[in-house]
């Protein structure tokens, strides 16, 4: 590295203009791999399955996954279904009709790490489910919307949380966005919750995730014996999008937009 590393007080790594090609790369790699996902998830295939054929994708495109290894986890996904929050385990579990789903995969491009996930129904959606996901994807859409240099992440948390309240569900609180880039999990932490103007001012060149998962009932959860996977503490349906960004002079980019535009799973 001949340039000096930018970062933050807060400990934040401001990345150079140069850099925002490498998560271009890795990010569009982990949505691609989530838009050939999309015919795999169906009523009987089991998350195991699916799994395996992600790792596969990531081996064969000549990448890394970010998670096999990561504080002992062993797949390139996780797959968390209905009252499962996040980290849900892929196994030998078959999908239902009207099962909805989060697939969640992180892989590494020349050292760069992209970070996204989505939502997937197994079969017919039913109708509050389809609610739910339509307000966790438009919370998300609201926090991309307000990362840019001179708001701060409190702005950020704010909108996803006034949108998520306004149609009476709940944001999780246990969990949140992060810090990316050439390392997985960096500061700051992204939370899906706040006040206007407070936390760190955002500045160009920050790289980070947001990831709201937004609940039907509360926003409590709780950690399975597994040590990993999260579920709803009232056993509510959980849903999830994640986009990895870089803040640009005016804006930001999104890495992982899906190549065949299939983001969410009805619209387009
Ligand atoms: N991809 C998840 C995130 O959004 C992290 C998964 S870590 C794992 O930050 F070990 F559970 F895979
Ligand atoms: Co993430
Ligand atoms: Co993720």
């Amino acid at each position: 590295m001949d340039q000096k590393t930018r970062v933050t007080r807060e400990g934040i790594r401001l990345y150079a203009p140069e850099d925002f090609a490498g998560m271009h790369k890795a990010g569009r790699l982990a949505a691609e791999i989530l838009d050939r996902v999309i015919p795999l998830v169906v009523p009987g295939a089991t998350t195991g399955e699916i799994d395996h054929a992600i790792e596969t994708m990531v081996t064969e495109a000549g990448a890394t996954s970010a998670t096999i290894g990561y504080k002992g986890y062993q797949h390139a996904s996780c797959i968390s279904i209905n009252h499962v929050v996040c980290h849900g385990i892929p196994s030998d579990k078959k999908l239902k009709d009207g099962d909805i789903l989060n697939i969640d995969v992180t892989v590494i491009v020349d050292g760069w790490f992209g970070d996204t996930s989505r939502m997937y129904v197994a079969g017919k959606l039913p109708r509050k489910s389809e609610r739910l996901i339509d307000v966790t994807y438009e919370a998300l859409m609201r926090g991309i919307e307000a990362a840019k240099p001179g708001n701060t992440f409190g702005d950020i948390g704010f909108a996803i949380q006034s949108f998520v309240e306004k149609n009476r569900m709940s944001v999780v609180r246990d969990f949140c966005g992060h810090g990316l880039g050439q390392v997985f999990h960096a500061p700051p932490n992204v939370l899906h919750y706040g006040r206007p103007g407070t936390g760190p001012v955002l500045q160009e060149g920050m790289f980070f995730t947001i990831e709201p998962m937004v609940n039907i009932g509360r926003p409590e959860t709780k950690v399975l014996a597994d040590d990993w996977t999260a579920v709803t503490r009232d056993k509510s349906l959980s849903a999830q999008f994640e986009h990895s960004i870089g803040i640009t002079p005016d804006g930001c980019e999104v890495f992982t937009q899906s190549p065949l535009g299939r983001f969410h799973p009805t619209y387009g």
